[in-house]
């Protein structure tokens, strides 16, 4: 075995690779263990796939380690592909009303927005949008955007945990509360939270959380889950309807029964999720009963100061405090905010091909051109002091 086999991440080396937001990235031990339930798979299909003979059990196994690491019931989680298809099920299956209003935000996620404006649309309702600012001081700014935004006619909203973006830990438990208080059921699009914060669904008491399992869960793509408060759970659909919709024995609850089985899929990625997350918790050892808290620590404290030093080196303000970051940064540069868009391609093209970065550069609004850095234990602290250089040179 060479060096490179050894690594316990795929990544390859030769890249500064500082996008694990967008779609995670997956251990080596892991990848061999999904491949290990791939392979059980093909051995003996039916006996394996059939939800009445095999694979009941090793879906509820992989939901009993889900549902202890967002201190949630297991009764409360169905698995879905990703947390586009969470917030598609839940939206299709809302009793919207013509002339109801929906709350989304300015920093969320545009195949999520996409999803709930298509039923509002369906059902004659509005989408209204909450702008949330950036650069932002203090997540008091988030509440009252959000609170100015609310009608007697808003029926629902969506709010994410991280926003996708902007890399903001949203006030989540406040924003719950305010929803609640408004007779508002909400949604948590939480699809970069398990595996950067901490999670009690128990306590936060959301309508409706899904998130993936292959961002900072480090899981197979593709995965992930839709939990449902138990009052929803009778209205609330899969994307898809197969059997489960008249066939029972498919899970304990209408609910799960419904979700368990999609027509023909590959639960392999689902399957490796345990190994996932035990091979991050055995990273950075903990007392905590957060067994990923170690982690957590490690990938907040590295963002903040990547970010720092980037900020340091072209001598910028922060645009948003440490304390509502997570394991994302975003920072708008503002030599480049006339940029057009064929001269913001050019600079990604030259981060990738030059200077051998992966990371988002985009346009979030008129006044800000930004990068996105994430930063995962496989990320060390002088990646973040090149890009800061490359930065100042294509600036
Ligand atoms: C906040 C947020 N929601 C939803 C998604 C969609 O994730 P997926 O494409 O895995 O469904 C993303 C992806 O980056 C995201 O950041």
């Amino acid at each position: 075995m060479n060096d490179t086999q050894q690594e316990p991440w795929l990544i390859r080396r030769d890249l500064d690779f500082l996008n694990h937001g967008s779609f995670g990235a997956t251990p080596r031990c892991v990848i061999e263990n999904q491949r290990h339930w791939q392979n059980q798979l093909e051995e003996d299909p039916i006996e394996f796939l059939a939800p009445e003979r095999s694979l009941l059990p090793k879906l509820d196994f992989v939901r009993q380690t889900v549902a202890q690491e967002l201190n949630a019931s297991p009764r409360d989680i169905a698995f879905v592909r990703n947390a586009t298809e969470g917030v598609n099920a839940v939206v299709r299956s809302l009793p919207l009303r013509a002339g109801d209003e929906v709350l989304v935000t300015n920093h969320g996620y545009n195949a999520c927005i996409n999803a709930v404006a298509q039923a509002a649309n369906s059902a004659g309702a509005t989408v209204v949008t909450a702008n949330i600012p950036f650069p932002i001081q203090s997540p008091d700014e988030i509440v009252r955007a959000i609170e100015h935004s609310i009608s007697p006619k808003t029926t629902w909203m969506l709010i994410d945990h991280v926003t996708s973006p902007t890399g903001i830990v949203l006030p989540v438990a406040e924003l719950i509360e305010l929803a609640h208080s408004n007779n508002i059921r909400v949604m948590v699009d939480g699809a970069h939270a398990p595996g950067m914060l901490p999670l009690n669904l128990n306590e936060l008491n959301p309508d409706y959380y899904t998130a993936n399992h292959h961002k900072w869960w480090c899981g197979p793509k593709v995965s992930g889950f839709l939990y449902v408060d138990e009052k929803s759970q009778g209205e609330v659909l899969p994307s898809i309807i197969s059997h489960g919709a008249n066939t029972e024995g498919y899970g304990p609850s209408k609910f799960q029964c419904q979700f368990n089985w999609p027509g023909t899929f590959d639960p392999s990625p689902l399957l490796a999720l345990p190994t996932a997350i035990d091979f991050l918790a055995s990273l950075y050892p903990t007392d905590d009963p957060n067994r990923l808290a170690g982690l957590m620590r490690h990938n907040h404290d590295l963002a903040v100061a990547g970010r720092r030093v980037i900020l340091d080196k072209l001598k910028l303000p922060e645009p948003v405090p440490e304390s509502m970051l997570g394991s994302l940064a975003t920072i708008p540069i503002p030599a480049w905010t006339n940029h057009t868009s064929a001269q913001i391609q050019a600079l990604r093209t030259a981060l990738r091909t030059e200077h051998r970065f992966e990371l988002p550069v985009f346009r979030l609004d008129a006044a800000n051109v930004c990068l996105r850095i994430s930063a995962q234990t496989y990320n060390s602290l002088d990646q973040y002091e090149r890009l800061a250089d490359a930065v100042t040179k294509l600036s």
